[in-house]
């Protein structure tokens, strides 16, 4: 769990690679539905929302990750959703799917600390590899880059990656937003923090530490 910008992608990519654990953001299953030739009309007018910053509908995310879960972790994978629980609402049916999937006990929450001033700063900035998914933080020699230094696909900037509509998003899902959802976990006792101010590798460092990964 984060806000926009906080680096869940980033470090949930990390640790796919390093681990082998499956990486299931709603942002990217989202995404993918644009060029879904069975995406329904209904799932398409969704995807209007999420240009504006604002959450998409609950059932579109149930249907897209509960799916993606249960394929992967009934093929023995660990998965690292990111970004999936967005409300109070969502945290309550989720914890519902959990108990009847057997996952309950098994759940940790990684909080994911940064303030809105910062994601702000990052997600102007943000580049994304069309091809390889790859993130590509803010420097002055990658503000000039064209292509993936990964795998030379083509890089962009997302359709909600603009000053108006990441104002809207840090305001609609910034940290006033998410602190009922982290209580709601803390409650549960399986909150595990870091602090995202950090750079990329010492977040990473921080992350496996908590996760007790190594
Ligand atoms: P999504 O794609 O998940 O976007 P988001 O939540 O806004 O998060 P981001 O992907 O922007 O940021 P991130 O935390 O992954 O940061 P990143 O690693 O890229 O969702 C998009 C939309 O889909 C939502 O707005 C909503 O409409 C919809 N949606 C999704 N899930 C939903 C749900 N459950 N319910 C309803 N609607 C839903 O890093 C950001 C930048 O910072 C990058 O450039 C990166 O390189 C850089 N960076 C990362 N870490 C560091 C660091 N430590 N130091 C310096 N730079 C860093």
């Amino acid at each position: 769990m984060g806000i926009p910008g906080s680096g869940k992608g980033t470090q949930a990519k990390i640790l796919a690679k390093d681990y082998g654990f499956v990486h299931i953001s709603t942002g990217d299953l989202l995404r993918a539905l644009e060029t879904d030739p069975n995406a329904s009309v209904e799932e398409l007018n969704s995807l209007k929302k999420m240009k504006e910053g604002k959450l998409v509908a609950d059932d579109l995310v149930y249907k897209l990750a509960f799916h993606a879960i249960k394929e992967n972790i009934n093929n023995g994978k660990v998965v690292i959703l990111d970004g999936a629980i967005r409300s109070i609402g969502q945290a309550e049916e989720y914890q519902r799917f959990f108990l009847n999937e057997n996952l309950a006990d098994k759940i940790v929450v990684l909080d994911m600390k940064l303030s809105d001033e910062t994601a702000y700063k990052r997600l102007t900035k943000r580049k994304v590899c069309k091809d390889c998914g790859y993130i590509i933080p803010y420097s002055p020699d990658n503000e000039k880059k064209l292509v993936c230094e990964k795998c030379g696909g083509e890089l962009y900037i997302r359709s909600d990656d603009n000053p108006a509509t990441i104002q809207e998003r840090i305001m609609k899902q910034g940290n006033n937003a998410i602190a009922p959802i982290l209580d709601y976990y803390s409650g549960l006792g399986i909150v595990k923090t870091v602090n995202a101010e950090k750079d990329i590798q010492d977040v990473d460092l921080e992350v496996r530490k908590v996760l007790e990964l190594e």
